[in-house]
């Protein structure tokens, strides 16, 4: 198995020394995974050297991915042959709106439009957040403005001496927690220096950036982002910004929309109008049909798979609690091997996120209580001797990394005991 490993990593043609590194780190937390992920390493290197491995066959999905393994969106991206999100390989005419989905399925898209996701960047002259709140923040010698007097949607940035703005070009996030800003110089896309958070109400240091006083007055405004980040960015945040492969920013739609997830659906529209049953169905993504572990790999696209947190290093510490699918998938309640624990369980990606504790109950009874079916494995999952109801509230704790200046939840299922460290 290793050898295979090796010969791939050595032809330089894909980028696998990483998964080196992950398969020793799983081989410590998660025994299956490791021997899965060499399998396809071993049967993209089959691929690779036109050789077909007795016995790899089998791995191969529909879809061009083995099945059962959490991996890296890049991989997804790449060797997925249909539909997955962030994959930005469908033309722009391929795309056809929500309001097109709208026309056939109208109660999803009206439930969507209140969903957080739906709108995860606007222009940022659409944006409300900065526009209410006039915002001032001092950081060492720098003052900050936000929006600008003299212009609505500009950040102004001055020192004793002289000042900078910039128009901003786009606002990401809805503010649930917070926003950021992006802005257009020579070229390349910019990050604010200072975002907004909804629970201070205020400007503080956008998440990821140094919280040293800012070296210049072109570095206190923003941080240029390397094209790829940019895209990536533009990626989870927006839809159909990436056209053939190229980054394209300039005719978007912002935010998640039902292309973004489902792919585009010109074909399965032109399909739906044409009555030929069962032609439509096929011309679109729908993730229901997925097994457990390609259904929470596609939400990972954007909310980073749990080969993803590992991968890239982002794995460290009480910042992966934004990661649900890392975190999930740690859970006991994952490992069993039981179907009802994706994020739908929890989740209609269609609906606003409850913030009802009790509406999670019904999921967890589903597997803990005393009447619940078996698991596939055989085991039945044990009973709470504490409470019956909000189990959430316990066994799902909110954290606050530090700066983020907001809780979120740990998808970690688990008994939480005090004086318990957070278990990475
Ligand atoms: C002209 C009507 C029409 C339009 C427009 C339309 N659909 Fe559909 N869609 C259908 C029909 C009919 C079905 C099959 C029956 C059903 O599940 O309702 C379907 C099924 C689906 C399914 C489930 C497929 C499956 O395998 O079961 C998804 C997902 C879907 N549509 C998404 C979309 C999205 C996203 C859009 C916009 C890009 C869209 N549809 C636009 C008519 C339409
Ligand atoms: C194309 C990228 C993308 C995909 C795929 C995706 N998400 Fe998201 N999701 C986002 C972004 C971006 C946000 C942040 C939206 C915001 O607050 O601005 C988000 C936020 C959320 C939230 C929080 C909503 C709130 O009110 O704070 C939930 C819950 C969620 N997503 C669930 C899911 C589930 C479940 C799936 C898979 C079925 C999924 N997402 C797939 C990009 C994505
Ligand atoms: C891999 C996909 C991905 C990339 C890349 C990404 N985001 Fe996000 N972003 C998300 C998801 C998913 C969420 C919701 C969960 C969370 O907050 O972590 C989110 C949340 C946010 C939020 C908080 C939204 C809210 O309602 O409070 C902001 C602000 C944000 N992202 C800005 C950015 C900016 C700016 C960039 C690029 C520099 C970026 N994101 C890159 C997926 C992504
Ligand atoms: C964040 C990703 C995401 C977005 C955005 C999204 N969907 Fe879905 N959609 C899903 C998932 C996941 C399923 C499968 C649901 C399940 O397993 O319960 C699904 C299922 C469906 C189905 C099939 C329902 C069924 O019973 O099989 C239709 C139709 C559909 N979506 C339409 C839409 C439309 C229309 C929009 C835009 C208004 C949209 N979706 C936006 C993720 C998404
Ligand atoms: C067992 C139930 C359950 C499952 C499964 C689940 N979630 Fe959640 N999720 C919750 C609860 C509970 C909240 C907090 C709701 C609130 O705000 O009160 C939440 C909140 C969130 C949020 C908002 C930010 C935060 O951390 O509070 C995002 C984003 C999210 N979930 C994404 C996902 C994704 C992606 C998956 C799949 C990997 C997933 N969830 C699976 C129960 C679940
Ligand atoms: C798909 C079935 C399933 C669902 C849904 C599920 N669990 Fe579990 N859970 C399990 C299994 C299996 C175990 C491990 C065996 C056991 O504890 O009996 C487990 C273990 C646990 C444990 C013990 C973990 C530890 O640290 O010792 C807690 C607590 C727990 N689950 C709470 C919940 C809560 C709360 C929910 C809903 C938010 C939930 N579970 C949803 C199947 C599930
Ligand atoms: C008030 C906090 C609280 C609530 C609410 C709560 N639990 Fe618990 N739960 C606990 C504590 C504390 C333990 C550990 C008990 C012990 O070990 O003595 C526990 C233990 C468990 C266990 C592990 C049992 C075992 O023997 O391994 C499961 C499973 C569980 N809870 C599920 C649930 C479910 C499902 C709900 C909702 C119906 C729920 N809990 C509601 C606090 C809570």
């Amino acid at each position: 198995m290793r050898t295979g490993l090796h010969a791939l990593t050595a032809s330089g043609g894909v980028s696998f020394s990483k998964q080196a590194v992950v398969i020793s780190y799983h081989s410590v937390s998660n025994a299956k995974r490791p021997i899965r992920l060499v399998r396809y390493i071993v049967l993209v290197g089959g691929i690779f050297f036109g050789v077909i491995l007795p016995g790899a066959l089998d791995a191969i999905a529909q879809k061009g991915v083995p099945e059962g393994i959490s991996l890296p969106t890049n991989l997804r991206v790449r060797d997925t042959t249909g539909w997955w999100p962030t994959k930005g390989s469908a033309a722009r005419e391929q795309y056809v709106g929500n309001a097109e989905c709208a026309k056939c399925h109208s109660s999803k898209a009206v439930s969507y439009e209140a969903a957080a996701m739906s709108h995860a960047a606007v222009r940022a002259e659409d944006s409300q957040l900065a526009q209410e709140n006039s915002l001032e923040l001092q950081l060492g010698r720098y003052r900050y403005q936000l929006p600008n007097l003299e212009g609505k949607s500009s950040l102004k940035v001055s020192d004793a001496k002289t000042s900078a703005a910039e128009r901003l070009t786009w606002a990401f996030g809805v503010g649930h927690m917070g926003q950021t800003y992006l802005y257009e110089k020579d070229g390349s896309y910019y990050e604010t220096h200072v975002s907004f958070y909804a629970a201070i109400k205020a400007l503080d240091i956008t998440p990821g950036q140094s919280r040293d006083v800012p070296a210049s007055l072109e570095t206190a405004v923003g941080r240029r982002m390397p094209s790829e980040e940019a895209q990536r960015c533009f990626g989870c945040h927006t839809t159909a910004s990436t056209i053939k492969g190229q980054f394209d920013p300039s005719d978007l739609t912002p935010g998640v929309t039902c292309e973004a997830c489902h792919g585009p659906g010109a074909e399965h529209v032109a399909a739906a109008r044409s009555g030929i049953p069962g032609l439509s169905e096929a011309l679109i993504l729908n993730p229901r049909h997925m097994d457990r572990v390609d259904a929470v790999d596609f939400c990972g696209a954007c909310h980073r798979t749990w080969e993803d947190v590992l991968t890239t290093g982002q794995g460290l510490g009480v910042f992966n609690v934004r990661f649900a699918p890392y975190r999930l998938e740690n859970s006991d309640c994952w490992k069993q091997g039981d179907d009802r624990i994706t994020c739908t369980a929890c989740h209609d990606p269609h609906e606003p996120l409850s913030h009802d504790v009790g509406s999670y109950d019904a999921t967890c009874r589903q597997c803990h209580s005393a009447s619940s079916s078996k698991s596939s494995t055989g085991q039945a999952p044990a009973v709470c001797s504490v409470e019956t109801k909000n189990c959430v509230t316990c066994h799902m704790p909110k954290y606050e990394p530090p700066g983020l200046h907001s809780s979120f939840t740990d998808h970690w299922i688990r008994v939480v005991r005090a004086h318990d460290s957070y278990p990475e």
